[in-house]
């Protein structure tokens, strides 16, 4: 087959038809850090719009933005008090309207970020909820009355003191798996539901292409509220997600939503099995197309890195699990974790750029839509924050606040923290060397990292060899030979301990990929190395093959085609 020849890609299988978001690269903005254009110091939609053609570039085909919602901003923005509204510090509805509109022009697809598992504590569903017991919108959410005694032990991912708050007004506690100013909405309230689909349909009739569905996973709970044995808290997606319900949920919306507007949904987390995983995402079962599972997130461990073998082994069972039916995403990082270079390659000057170049190479050569985050196309890196005076997120200030309690050893904390904290995500985008890295004229609400000096688009644009260029060969790639986007994924000499070595092949094509995770030189033997015909991509100017033996060098990442 010939490569740009898209029309003639088979299917696989009737299941595993071709999709614009199967064959989409997908690239995630962080809104408030992208680019400012009032100096306030925070990335609007002004800032986007003047970024288009950079975007366009990049060959990216769908942007997913974080949520830029009316909200009291207490999660930056996942805890929304008004869902069809723009917060003023972005634009309006008309800037938002004309961003879509340049995205749409240049082919790139739009996915909203839908904030429902929760709302904030200061939307109105929520102000009327617990203004009385008898209001009726109370079972929006989650009420536990006092008279019943302490509610059953419910753990939160922010809140040190748990997920029920009491609440004076009516004598009560409500649930919040995650900060107290993010109740959590009452799935079992058809009322609830159709207003979140009213919402929905919002955005689809001004044009969204899809849906983004935040900590989704949660929506559905057991609402008898069951004592639960001591410590199922460690397994918490077991026991606070992926209920039965779930799906009927995930139905419902399909028939409402998805279906009549032709959309894309993609959930955040995939539950705990592969079971859950497949039931969200088979073709055959209307409820969402994509999903995304917190493995890869996992397999960096803080401080002490990561395991090659764990992440060949991540990738691989995933990839089998999904090899007939359902579809997934390809990420390794987003705005909840550190950032991608620091996690999974090297930060040192001499291999930055190759280990950067090596890990994009990773994610669009992968089966899956990839993922990439602002600013990962850069090799843009975590900063250095110390004191926990730095840090404005929610996520980690509780988690400070946990670990004191609990008695740890405060400096490894912080130590950890200063690693691992999604904070070092958010940071703006380098555009320039210039003060700020041209992200804004005025105060950026978070500093920007010093190394914008080097680490730039200006900069990385003039060298052929930069982080940003290859990323830009590689989506190219991609987008040119449809067996990146379909064909099978084979491993190859699982283990080997520096070098991650996989086949990809459809039909008649098969190319190789090969991946130094180190930064020693290493070396594979393989029968593959004895077919290869054009390489495709070599983030190096050398490759040293010989007698069916390549020798990579310190991150070096090639694609060759192979001659069978
Ligand atoms: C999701 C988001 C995260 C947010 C949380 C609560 O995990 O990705 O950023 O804090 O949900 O909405």
């Amino acid at each position: 087959m010939k490569p740009n020849d898209r029309n003639n890609t088979p299917v696989i299988l009737e299941k595993d038809a071709k999709a614009w978001w199967k064959e989409g690269v997908l690239y995630q903005i962080y809104p408030q850090s992208f680019k400012d254009t009032t100096g306030d110091g925070f990335g609007d939609f002004q800032g986007v719009i003047q970024k288009l053609d950079y975007l366009e570039s990049l060959g990216i085909t769908m942007v997913w933005m974080n949520p830029f919602f009316g909200s009291p901003l207490v999660d930056n923005g996942y805890d929304v008090s008004n869902y069809t509204a723009i917060h003023p510090r972005y634009g309006t509805m008309e800037d938002f309207q004309e961003m879509l509109d340049g995205l749409h022009c240049r082919g790139i697809k739009f996915v909203l970020d839908v904030v429902v598992n929760h709302s904030s504590n200061e939307h109105p569903w929520f102000q009327q909820s617990r203004s009385s017991r008898d209001n009726p919108y109370r079972d929006y959410y989650h009420w536990w009355p006092a008279e019943k005694g302490t509610p059953p032990f419910r753990d939160s991912i922010f809140d040190p003191e748990g997920a029920w708050q009491f609440d004076q007004q009516t004598n009560a506690y409500y649930l919040h798996y995650f900060a107290k100013e993010q109740p959590d909405l009452n799935w079992e309230n058809p009322k609830v539901r159709q207003e979140i689909y009213a919402i929905m349909k919002f955005w689809a009739e001004k044009g969204v292409d899809g849906f983004r569905m935040d900590a989704f996973q949660y929506a559905s709970k057991d609402t008898t509220f069951p004592e639960w044995p001591k410590g199922h808290e460690k397994e918490y997606d077991k026991w606070y997600g992926m209920r039965p319900q779930l799906h009927d949920y995930l139905k419902e919306m399909y028939t409402e939503v998805i279906e009549p507007y032709n959309l894309f949904a993609v959930a955040e987390g995939a539950g705990t099995s592969f079971k859950d995983a497949h039931d969200l995402v088979d073709a055959d079962r209307n409820e969402l197309q994509v999903a995304y599972h917190f493995d890869c997130r996992d397999i960096s461990k803080d401080l002490e890195g990561y395991q090659l073998s764990e992440f060949k082994a991540v990738f691989t069972k995933w990839d089998a699990a999904f090899k007939n039916n359902g579809w997934l995403a390809i990420y390794l990082s987003n705005h909840d974790v550190a950032r991608l270079i620091d996690r999974y390659g090297n930060t040192d000057a001499a291999f930055r750029t190759p280990s950067a170049q090596m890990l994009n190479t990773f994610l669009l050569s992968m089966r899956g839509t990839p993922y990439t985050y602002y600013g990962d196309e850069l090799g843009m890196t975590n900063i250095d924050m110390p004191k926990i005076e730095e840090y404005v997120d929610v996520s980690a200030i509780g988690d400070y606040n946990r670990a004191k309690a609990e008695g740890e050893d405060m400096d490894q904390f912080m130590k950890k923290l200063n690693f691992n904290s999604r904070e070092n995500a958010r940071t703006p985008m380098q555009w320039d060397s210039t003060k700020n890295g041209g992200f804004t004229e005025g105060k950026p609400w978070k500093k920007v990292n010093d190394n914008h000096q080097t680490i730039n688009v200006v900069a990385q644009n003039k060298d052929p060899k930069s982080i940003l260029n290859h990323f830009r060969k590689m989506v190219k790639l991609r987008k040119d030979n449809p067996v990146l986007v379909y064909g099978q994924y084979q491993i190859l000499q699982e283990s080997h301990s520096e070098i991650y070595a996989y086949t990809r092949t459809l039909d008649e094509q098969q190319v190789l990929v090969l991946l130094n995770f180190s930064k020693k030189q290493a070396t594979i033997t393989l029968e593959e190395t004895t077919k290869t015909g054009t390489l495709l991509i070599n983030n190096y100017d050398r490759l040293d093959a010989k007698e069916g033996q390549i020798t990579l060098q310190p991150y070096q990442a090639i694609i060759c085609e192979l001659i069978n």
